[in-house]
């Protein structure tokens, strides 16, 4: 038997390439594995109304890992109107399923390092090194979410809160509401993953990104509870930044920051800046992390206007099964894939369209292959 079951999840459009490029690395690195196929995607929402069906959902409680590819989204009534006639009229809404993932599996933690590996054509500067911690299971993720608005949610609001009273006398459709829900518990433990890695790794400073001086509530809450756990860590320094200003300083001075924690949304708005600066998201790798479970994935969507080509860049899905080894205790195989794609972005010869290069997605894989 295999020492380790990986559920194999490659979704749809390039998720299905990026994964083959992955699985020529893993295969060449000598993971002792098992990869257990499981369906994921639009096709399974068009087909059986759900495109993260029951069986998948089973497959990962009985895994140690995963590796995830990408899945197509479309807005609710398209989604509703690709839908087997079957299925149709019926509410069934469409969520995104790696968004559902993470909350039954309370994936908490959404680790995104952004690394410059030097010789990339599209680094922003050469040296950045940043990590973010994104909130990965409330926030505006919560999935509490209205429109048409209830009247009786409406009548609440407006007795319990004084500047909700103008929204109020709007018809129920004229309006929508989306929850922002953050807990102490899950603004905490975030916080608290995000020091515990500075303090593994050696790093200097936690930027905690917030809104707190207009969301208060939420935000006010998240930043008390960074100040509170930061004082934990008298060796790391505490930074605070607004989320909008943060956007700014990042291109200013990116060299100011090392790890970076977020509430979900502005973890997901920042980690694509990032990626963005150390080469786009052909190099953003994500890692979802829970107690029991943890899932790996590029940070790109799956692109369907480049699906079937193979010429994405598969290295933020190799640098993605990378963190798995890590997370799995592999540390040594995982820091010889870094080796061996480091080697191939410096060495400049094999190189994705979004590189300036001609080279296909298997091409790339099989080059850092070779090096390991
Ligand atoms: C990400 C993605 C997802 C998110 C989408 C695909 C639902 O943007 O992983 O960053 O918003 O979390
Ligand atoms: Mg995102």
């Amino acid at each position: 038997m295999a020492k380790y079951r990986i559920a194999w999840l490659p979704g749809d459009g390039i998720g299905v390439e990026v994964n083959e490029a992955a699985r020529i690395v893993l295969d060449k690195v000598g993971l002792d594995a098992e990869y257990i196929h499981g369906d994921i995607g639009w096709e399974f929402w068009c087909k059986e109304g759900d495109a993260f069906p029951q069986r998948t959902i089973e497959l990962l409680k009985n895994v140690d890992a995963a590796v995830f590819g990408a899945i197509t989204s479309k807005p609710v009534k398209a989604a509703e109107a690709e839908l087997a006639p079957e299925f149709r009229g019926k509410g069934l809404i469409y969520r995104s399923p790696i968004v559902r993932m993470r909350q039954l599996f309370d994936l908490y933690i959404c680790l995104r390092p952004c690394k410059a590996y030097p010789g990339n054509p599209l680094n922003f500067k050469e040296g950045l090194d940043l990590v973010v911690f994104r909130e990965n299971t409330e926030d505006l993720y919560a999935g509490v979410e209205f429109n048409p608005v209830p009247r009786e949610l409406a009548a609440t609001l407006s007795q319990i809160s004084k500047p909700f009273a103008p929204f109020s006398k709007l018809a129920p459709e004229d309006y929508a509401i989306s929850c922002k829900i953050n807990t102490r518990k899950g603004s905490e433990r975030i916080i608290r993953a995000a020091f515990d890695f500075a303090k593994k790794f050696g790093r200097k400073k936690v930027t905690i990104v917030h809104k707190a001086n207009v969301v208060r509530a939420t935000d006010g809450m998240f930043l008390e509870i960074g100040r509170e756990v930061a004082k934990g860590y008298p060796q790391i320094q505490l930074d605070e930044a607004n989320i909008d200003a943060l956007t700014m300083w990042l291109l200013k001075n990116p060299f100011n920051y090392d790890v970076l924690v977020a509430p979900n949304l502005y973890g997901d708005i920042i980690s694509d800046l990032c990626a963005q600066m150390v080469g786009g998201l052909g190099f953003g790798c994500s890692g979802n992390i829970g107690e029991k479970l943890a899932v790996f994935e590029p940070t790109h969507g799956s692109a369907p206007k480049y699906a079937g080509q193979y010429k994405v860049n598969p290295i933020a899905t190799i640098l993605a099964a990378k963190m798995m080894l890590d997370w799995l205790g592999e540390a040594e195989k995982g820091a010889r894939i870094e080796k061996a794609t480091a080697a191939v972005i410096a060495e400049g010869k094999v190189r994705t369209y979004d590189m300036g290069g001609s080279s296909k997605t298997l091409d790339m894989a099989r080059a850092i292959a070779e090096k390991l």
